[in-house]
């Protein structure tokens, strides 16, 4: 494939304009008032796959958004790979943080990407990078370098669970027969530090509701005597960590699989600086779980952490006042064989063990699912590794990220097939926070390397 960077740099500016054009629809799926946005985006992706040489692309409906399907079958002999991506997009909020606005994408230089960004919510998760896979394809087809069958499967449901998704895998064994799983979802270390994402962790997402009086009290006239839900709810929370910072949920710990001296030995030798990530955040301090590294504390320990919380009054001014309800949204990130079910089941019981009797708790569960982690020795792996040494130069390091992806448990289980994550976005993108962005050299780059994974997997699948 000598030509890729030839075909990349002669069409760089028509790449870099067609995902400019997908990152001007707010596809936001959390939010029923852009359902519309997010039907618009499904059906650009169907054009773009059909424009690519997908020789049969559809729009599937679901309960929530669609799944937008492709397939290029060439030679049934040959192996095939299910490219899987999303096209929904977090919420923007909070809107004035952003430096430009987030559904009008705009290339800025930053720092680490002196070749310039493009700025828009979806940049980088997920709609740069799958749009990597779609262009990676269209190379692929137009220059006769296809080796092998293609299947894509872009859902526009990622960012609230993957719901729909799950139940579309159960009931399509046969559509989604594949070989292995490719996706570009996740991050990489360094622009000079390559890596495959090797583990994701799970995540149980509850939601916690306290209760104390009957309506809102004058907190002169009844301060000091009842609950103040907040109050109590602060309480509670700041209870579920102890001194060390490990959670004091009952069994919470019980399934985590401690690693061996030598698989933390091997994690450390990634680069990492610490003062770097300091600076980055305008923080004197790191702060996490007692004997745990920063990089062990943000991808194979479990975690626990207030997404929101809310009650009372925040207006303008002071209104002296004892709520009758405070409320939290609270995330836990498990490791793999920690089960998602269980873990909700114990938090419900703990929280509600730990109310005082002076208010009642609710705990809602919302989504959750699995964690994973992939062998470094199956041929999806080794493929993978390849692909990034023909185009980096130089072996990518093997890294266990903290984000979650759940349905990737779920298409082993469905699928019985091995899922490999080759992210190129930076820590630094800002995903999910206003100001996201991703480097064009991260993007061209991707697109560089795609077709390289395809070759090798293609010839050592065939061995
Ligand atoms: N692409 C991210 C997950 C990710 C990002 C993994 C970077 C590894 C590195 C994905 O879109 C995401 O945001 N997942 C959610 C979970 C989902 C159920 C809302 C997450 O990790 O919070
Ligand atoms: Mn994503
Ligand atoms: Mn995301």
């Amino acid at each position: 494939m000598k030509n890729i960077s030839t075909y990349i740099e002669n069409n760089k500016d028509r790449f870099i304009n067609e995902l400019i054009e997908l990152l001007k629809v707010p596809s936001v799926s959390a939010d029923s008032a852009y359902k519309d946005d997010v039907l618009k985006t499904s059906e650009i992706v169907k054009t773009r796959l059909e424009e690519a040489g997908c020789d049969h692309v559809e729009i599937c409906k679901t309960d929530g958004h669609p799944i937008v399907y492709g397939e290029k079958i060439i030679d049934k002999s040959l192996p095939t790979v299910l490219v899987y991506g999303h096209y929904d997009v977090q919420p923007a909020d909070p809107i004035e943080l952003w430096t430009s606005p987030p559904f009008e994408p705009v290339i800025k230089t930053t720092e680490t990407h002196p070749e310039g960004a493009i700025f828009a919510r979806g940049a980088c998760d997920d709609k740069g990078q799958m749009y990597m896979h779609v262009k990676a394809m269209e190379f692929m087809t137009k220059n006769n370098e296809l080796p092998c069958n293609v299947k894509f499967m872009i859902e526009g449901e990622e960012e609230v669970g993957s719901v729909n998704l799950a139940t579309f895998v159960k009931n399509n064994h046969e559509k989604l027969k594949n070989d292995v799983i490719l996706i570009s979802d996740t991050g990489m270390i360094a622009k000079d530090v390559p890596s495959i994402t090797t583990g994701l962790r799970g995540l149980s997402y509850v939601e916690v509701e306290v209760t104390g009086p009957n309506r809102d009290l004058h907190s002169g006239l009844y301060g000091g005597a009842v609950a103040n839900p907040i109050n109590i709810l602060t309480k509670m929370i700041a209870s579920l960590h102890d001194e060390n910072n490990h959670i004091t949920i009952p069994g919470f710990y019980d399934r985590v699989e401690e690693l061996s001296t030598e698989e933390r030995a091997q994690m450390a030798k990634a680069p990492f600086n610490l003062d770097n990530y300091k600076k980055a955040l305008d923080i004197d301090a790191v702060y996490g779980e007692a004997g745990y590294t920063t990089n062990e504390r943000n991808s194979i320990r479990p975690t626990l952490d207030v997404n929101g919380i809310w009650g009372g009054y925040t207006g303008e001014g002071a209104k002296t006042v004892i709520a009758s309800k405070a409320f939290a949204k609270i995330s836990m990130r498990l490791v793999p064989n920690q089960d998602w079910k269980e873990i909700t089941e114990l938090f419900q019981k703990h929280f509600e063990n730990i109310a005082p009797e002076a208010v009642t708790v609710k705990v809602k569960p919302h989504h959750g699912g699995q964690g994973y982690v992939t062998p470094i020795d199956s041929i999806g792996y080794q493929a993978a590794s390849k692909a990034y040494t023909d185009t980096f130069g130089q072996t990518p390091i093997p890294q266990r990220s903290g984000g979650s992806i759940p349905i990737v448990s779920l298409f082993e289980d469905e699928l019985q097939s091995k899922t490999i994550l080759m992210g190129f976005g930076l820590d630094s993108d800002a995903i999910h926070s206003p100001n996201e962005h991703f480097g064009i050299w991260n993007y061209l780059k991707g697109i560089e390397t795609i077709p390289m994974f395809y070759k090798h997997f293609t010839a050592l699948f065939k061995k």
